[in-house]
């Protein structure tokens, strides 16, 4: 058949209902669909956002009636950090790959502004990851493990007031990304009346402040019912437990008080059921589904148009791969060629600066130069002007010393004649004998 023929067949192709002679077989089609999902297992991702100590990983270890690894955190992390843990699991025949996604030190900063950021930087991130798997040539999205976070549990803190601007920030922040299902944590703690008001309190404010939470699907008949009563009772206020405790003669998950025990099963004591039910056995599949062509396909959106690509053209052709990649590269390569114009520019400008700069340094270290010559040549000056004086004081008192010495000697030889003439003078006077001698009776010189 020819290509024209062909064309025109599907064209006016008409659908026509035929009855089958008897059993084909493709009725098995839905079994063999279960048997290979069974086969290949399944991922299912919580992230848990909630202030440290609310009962997160309590609330994870009864969901799934074990004890998953934990570490506390402290109350001292400087910023907000995701921590994801993978668990196998297995039920019957069915293999679950759990990821549990913890959102530690989460509202322990001083200063929260920027507490969602690395939340929803995670999510983008597993987003990105499943984008560039989509993209290989070779892809392999058949064993590719799916890290994309399928419901975030917000924890609430049971104050009975209202919600905190962190809580609802962060909320607004991630209802375009995840599915949030947002529950009343540690609700033993809370009165009856006061949990009521409580949560009518929550879900007006999610409301006013235009957050959209996951709502339970009730297009499937099957499950519209319950799903339609469940959303009335949203955000489902819960206790978290894995102490046992015997009431009556069974042995049952709850918290003791010395007033009483609360059961985590009891439905008269808290929504802890109904999350199990909505959560894992009823909407567990709508969550992946919701993450995948919602979420997801959102992500995809925007990002494949941040990348040049259109469903069709300005005159509503399809887009061409080629020609995207094409007017992408042109794009590209004038951008990079501008870039390396502006860089040049810059580098001469740079340049330029650099050496005017130098100069007027050059400028400044001349002038100084001069400066230091000048005063040297002044000092210098001065300190022959200096030294002239000096000498002339020096040959002036020189001069003084000489005639000085000159009147001390000549005062020295009249002192010694003047003392001569007085010794003589008493010599005369005093010429008198200096001893009697008795032998001769006379006086002795
Ligand atoms: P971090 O991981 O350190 O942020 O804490 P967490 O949110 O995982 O809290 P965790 O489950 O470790 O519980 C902290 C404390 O709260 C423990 O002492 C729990 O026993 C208690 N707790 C957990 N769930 C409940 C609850 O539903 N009610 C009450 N009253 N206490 C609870
Ligand atoms: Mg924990």
């Amino acid at each position: 058949m020819a290509a024209t023929d062909l064309e025109r067949f599907s064209q006016n192709e008409e659908k026509r209902n035929l009855s089958l002679g008897g059993h084909v077989g493709f009725d098995s089609l839905p079994d063999q669909l279960v048997s290979k999902s069974v086969t290949q297992g399944f991922s299912f991702n919580i992230l848990c956002v909630g202030e440290t100590g609310i009962g997160k990983s309590t609330l994870m270890n009864t969901l799934f009636n074990t004890t998953f690894e934990t570490e506390e955190a402290s109350h001292y992390e400087s910023a907000v950090r995701l921590r994801p843990r993978t668990y196998d699991l297995q039920e019957s025949n069915v293999h679950l790959k759990l990821t549990i996604v913890d959102a530690v030190g989460f509202g322990d900063q001083i200063n929260k502004d920027e507490s969602y950021r690395p939340i929803v930087e995670y999510i983008d991130t597993q987003f990105e990851n499943y984008l560039q798997e989509e993209l290989k040539i070779r892809r392999s999205l058949f064993n590719y493990h799916d890290t994309r976070i399928h419901v975030c549990l917000y924890f609430i803190t049971p104050t009975g007031h209202s919600l905190k601007s962190l809580d609802l920030v962060t909320m607004k922040k991630l209802d375009s990304k995840v599915n949030i299902i947002p529950i009343i944590a540690k609700a033993d703690t809370i009165s009856k009346s006061e949990l009521h008001k409580f949560k009518i309190k929550i879900m007006s404010e999610l409301v006013s402040n235009g957050v959209q939470i996951y709502q339970f699907p009730t297009d499937d008949e099957a499950v519209a019912e319950i799903n339609s009563v469940m959303n009335a009772h949203l955000p489902f206020a819960v206790i978290g437990s894995t102490e046992e405790v015997k009431v009556g003669n069974k042995l049952v998950r709850a918290r003791q008080y010395p007033w009483g025990v609360v059961q985590v099963e009891n439905e008269s004591h808290c929504d802890f059921v109904k999350l199990r039910e909505m959560l894992i056995r009823v909407n567990m599949e709508d969550l992946r589904e919701q993450t995948h062509t919602r979420h997801y396909e959102l992500y995809r959106r925007c990002k494949l148009e941040e990348m040049g690509f259109k469903d069709t053209d300005p005159d509503s052709q399809p887009f061409s791969l080629q020609e995207t990649y094409e007017t992408k590269r042109k794009e590209f390569l004038g951008e990079l060629q501008r870039k390396e114009e502006e860089m040049r520019q810059m580098f001469v400008n740079k340049v330029k600066e650099t050496e005017a700069e130098l100069k007027e340094k050059e400028r400044e270290l001349h002038e100084k130069f001069e400066h230091l010559k000048r005063i040297h040549q002044e000092e210098k000056r001065k300190v022959e002007e200096k030294r002239r004086e000096l000498e002339e004081e020096m040959n002036a008192f020189n001069r003084r010393k000489v005639a000085v010495e000159t009147l001390q000697s000549q005062s020295l030889q009249a002192t010694s004649q003047q003392a001569l003439k007085k010794d003589k003078d008493k010599k005369n006077f005093f010429s008198l004998p200096s001893a009697y001698s008795i032998t001769t009776g006379r006086y002795v010189n």
